[in-house]
């Protein structure tokens, strides 16, 4: 069994809290009509448009979508991170009364790494490959808690290992990351997205590099956050699969736009948008594991080249010729459930037969 995260409270000495713990709705994080674009030889393009989510205290929402869908870019955005390679950003991402997309710099580092936590594909884009392991806790500790002892300092980075799962925490502080192992390299980087224990972890694609057994463990321990910690997740992926057992949402993109948003229920059972139905065909079954074609036929268009109409006509099924000329509007299908889909009615009826 692992230790409990209740070892990782937030330090008494605590820096200033965030404007306060949720927006005025209730919600942690509410992300209204992001957009960002990025410069091409062709002018400014779009590589996320119009994507709008909230997320509640404790939940934890995935946002699924082939390679070059703009997950990255959505969720790195919201965190400030594109700020010198997009060309234009707008809309909003209201976290604890403050707006994300318009704070200065200087709230931004206040609260990445406190308030939000973040944990990426591969581990060595956050470890430093020449400092220590514990080193590395111990400053992104003291980065926004000052003041505390050498020793609750290390007490605290120990902690944090052994939350994780990092055996033998004590002897491993001294360690640098390339004498960890990969999936031990990837608990030090989630040991130091939950050191300061955040209200919010974004994780983008945290399991794509490692093996099925570790993954597994991967995604134990982000839920263990959710469950010990109170924290909020955001997780991307690419593998629809990855969500199902543990997501309560789904946002599903599709060429930088939202083609469906709601409960893993209703992207499982009930989906709206012949692309998430396509994701879910992509999923291995037990009966024919491996035998079925894993990817959605047809190829994600590239920046720049967007269809006209419904950007998923030339690959979808259902298209007819509306879906050439109109860009289907969002539409709410369900109770929380939204799809932009000029056939979702078909879509409901095909997913019935297929019952
Ligand atoms: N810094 C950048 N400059 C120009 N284009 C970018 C930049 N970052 C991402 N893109 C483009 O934006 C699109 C979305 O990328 P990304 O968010 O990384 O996709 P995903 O994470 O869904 O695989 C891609 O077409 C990618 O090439
Ligand atoms: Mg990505």
């Amino acid at each position: 069994m692992s230790p409990s995260m209740t070892a990782l409270r937030r330090p008494t000495q605590s820096a200033p809290e965030i404007a306060a713990p949720k927006n005025s709705d209730g919600s942690l994080l509410r992300v209204e009509n992001l957009r960002v674009e990025f410069r091409t030889p062709a002018g400014p393009v779009p590589a996320v448009d119009g994507v709008t989510f909230d997320l509640a205290p404790g939940e934890i929402l995935g946002i699924v979508g082939e390679s070059g869908s703009g997950k990255s870019v959505a969720l790195s955005s919201i965190v400030g991170l594109t700020r010198g390679e997009a060309s234009g950003i707008s809309g909003s991402a209201h976290f604890g009364g403050l707006d994300l997309i318009t704070a200065s710099e200087k709230e931004l580092r206040k609260v990445r790494g406190r308030d939000i936590g973040m944990v990426f594909q591969n581990p060595m884009t956050s470890l430093n490959p020449v400092r220590t392991i514990g080193t590395q806790l111990a400053e992104a500790i003291s980065l926004h808690y000052k003041g505390l002892s050498r020793s609750e300092l290390k007490d605290r980075v120990i902690a944090a290992l052994r939350q994780v799962g990092v055996p033998a925490a004590e002897k491993r502080l001294g360690q640098y990351a390339h004498e960890f192992s990969g999936g031990m390299q990837q608990r030090a980087m989630i040991a130091m997205a939950l050191v300061n224990s955040p209200r919010l972890v974004i994780a983008d694609e945290p399991t794509t590099a490692l093996d099925v057994t570790i993954q597994a463990q991967v995604l134990d321990l982000l839920v263990q956050a959710r469950d010990e910690l109170g924290a909020s997740i955001i997780i991307v992926t690419h593998d629809l699969g990855v969500l199902a057992e543990i997501a309560d949402r789904i946002v599903v993109m599709y060429a930088g736009r939202m083609v469906e948003s709601g409960s893993v229920y209703d992207i499982f059972d009930r989906p709206r948008h012949p692309y998430t139905e396509r994701l879910q065909a992509c999923l291995p079954s037990l009966e024919t594991p491996r035998k079925r074609l894993l990817t959605v036929a047809g190829q994600a268009p590239v920046l720049g080249a967007r269809p006209s109409g419904c950007a998923f006509h030339p690959r979808c099924f259902l298209a007819s010729d509306i879906c050439f000329t109109e860009d289907p509007a969002s539409t709410t299908v369900g109770d929380g459930h939204v799809a932009s889909c000029h056939h979702s009615d078909l879509m409901a009826a095909h997913v019935k037969e297929d019952l």
